[in-house]
């Protein structure tokens, strides 16, 4: 029987006998180009993988734990998680490699471009509860990039280095992204410097425009080949590259000897398109000169102004046919990835007024107000308008709310450089996303009190630290930051007027 009529077969024979059958990396080893790494946060993305899929590290000791699947190929053990981070917060700081190669994904190093918040210039690790979804019917958590995060491992083995041929897919979010550079998944410099053209070979998704774009406004998925994102053949507009508009996608790159392609995908329903399969572009990407580390979430050189959501991926070794794409994209149908709520603790309904009173010892006599621009806690009653804030549906992402001053209609609260601040609404999306936030059970712990996430920063909370207000983080660069009272500091009573 030909090969291909055979893989057809065995993949028929393997997806009617049960759903966790074979995953993804099955998919790939027996289309005869394996995974040689494989990462989520999610699910094992082989049948018969039950190890390690990533580290969470908790705010309150530093103590690390391992998430494992909950049964043999299965989804990620979610609810380990939530006792292991109950009354404290939690990142992610390592993203295991399932294929056995050891590529496992740990917070990046300082490169060319990116000197990281974190001591030694490291990028910051993603939160532990950015992204929830449902997986297979079971609970799971992506990871929700923010700029300044990321991931990468620059000694790794089996990756394809030099012009040899590679593939990747990963599923992302449609929803996260923005224009900066650059949330990528893929191959890069092992010296976490930009070392010329053709030394990459990643995913790029969103709607960046410096050097190419698709079709629409974007996002697009587009190949970061190092000094250029790339729509299709050249830096210029490839029409054929749509904008995504579904809530989860497929994304994949390749890349062989003298040609390259992009597909992509809803990760939910349908199958996958081509927007480009063809030469390389030049000079430089042909032949490549690919180096094998691995990135998450950021550029090459460590550029750190990308922003998305990662689910799952993987890179293999050889160029996979498309047919063998298409079965993993029918296995990632199969996951049936849902969205799950991003808010939880007691309800703040859209339309009602609040107030927000600190639950800190010394400091319940205040409520968090504003003083022109200046959000701070101030010794004021539920009277005074400067305390009172109207919810409205999130600016940013409307799983979320927004915070609209009573005294000032059309500002609201937002960050900016991790301090809250009232300002007008500009329409921007930066300014819809700055001022977006999710009410959440409370850090603390406290009974009927809520802590407010920062949507875009989801490791960041409402937090008033020598009475001004900051999105603050469990330990981190800023004075703001600081452990010492961290978990009162971050717990808010909202009452409604
Ligand atoms: O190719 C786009 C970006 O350019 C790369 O990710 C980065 O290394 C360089 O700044
Ligand atoms: O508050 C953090 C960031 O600071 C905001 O997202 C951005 O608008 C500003 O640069
Ligand atoms: O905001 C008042 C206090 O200032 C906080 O409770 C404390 O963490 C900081 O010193």
């Amino acid at each position: 029987m030909p090969f291909r009529g055979t893989l057809l077969l065995v993949a028929s024979l393997l997806a009617t006998a049960s759903v966790t059958a074979a995953h993804s990396c099955d998919f790939y080893a027996l289309g005869g180009t394996p995974c040689v790494a494989a990462h989520s946060t999610t699910r094992a993305l082989y049948a018969l993988y039950f190890g390690k899929l990533y580290q969470v590290t908790r705010g309150s000791d530093g103590a690390t734990t391992d998430i494992t699947p909950t049964f043999i190929g299965g989804v990620a053990n979610a609810a380990a998680q939530d006792r292991f981070c109950s009354q404290t917060t939690c990142t992610i700081t390592r993203i295991y490699d399932q294929s056995g190669e050891g590529n496992d994904l740990s917070i990046a190093p300082p490169g060319g471009n990116g000197y990281g918040p974190q001591p030694g210039g490291y990028d910051n690790p993603a939160s532990a509860i950015g992204s929830p979804v449902k997986v297979f019917g079971q609970n799971a958590y992506g990871v929700f990039i923010s700029p300044g995060t990321g991931y990468r491992n620059d000694a790794t083995t089996g990756i394809a280095t030099g012009d040899a041929p590679e593939g990747m897919y990963a599923v992302l979010d449609g929803t996260h992204y923005n224009d900066g550079c650059c949330f990528d998944y893929g191959n890069a410099e092992t010296s976490n410097d930009d070392t010329g053209n053709g030394h990459m070979e990643a995913i790029y998704f969103g709607n960046n425009t410096f050097w190419s774009s698709g079709a629409g406004p974007g996002p697009w998925i587009m190949a970061d080949l190092e000094n250029g994102l790339f729509s299709g053949q050249q830096i210029t507009k490839n029409v054929a590259d749509p904008t995504i508009t579904s809530r989860f996608l497929t994304a994949i790159v390749k890349g062989k000897p003298g040609h390259w392609a992009i597909r992509g995908g809803n990760a939910n329903s349908g199958g996958l398109s081509t927007s480009y399969s063809g030469s390389r572009p030049a000079p430089g990407y042909n032949p490549m000169s690919k180096e094998g580390a691995i990135i998450l979430g950021i550029g090459g050189d460590n550029s750190l102004g990308g922003q998305g959501t990662f689910y799952e991926g993987v890179m293999t070794k050889g160029y996979p046919s498309d047919l063998t794409e298409n079965l993993v994209q029918a296995n990632v149908l199969s996951a049936g990835y849902t969205a799950l709520p991003l808010t939880s603790g007691p309800p703040v309904n859209v339309g009602s007024t609040i107030t927000f009173q600190p639950t800190t010892t010394g400091y319940t006599n205040r409520l968090l107000a504003h003083s022109g621009q200046t959000v701070n806690t101030q010794i004021v009653t539920s009277t005074d308008t400067a305390a009172q804030w109207t919810v409205r549906t999130g600016l940013g992402n409307t799983n979320c709310v927004s915070f609209e001053s009573v005294d000032t209609p059309g500002s609201f609260i937002r960050h900016y450089d991790f301090v809250l601040q009232l300002e007008t609404n500009d329409g921007s999306k930066q300014f819809g996303e700055d001022s977006t936030f999710c009410p959440q059970i409370p850090i603390s712990g406290k009974s009927g009190a809520n802590s407010i996430r920062a949507w875009g920063y989801p490791t960041r909370f409402f937090r008033h630290y020598e009475n001004v207000g900051y999105i603050a983080s469990n330990g981190g660069p800023e004075a703001f930051d600081s452990q010492a009272g961290f978990n009162d500091d971050v717990t808010w009573i909202i009452k409604a007027l």
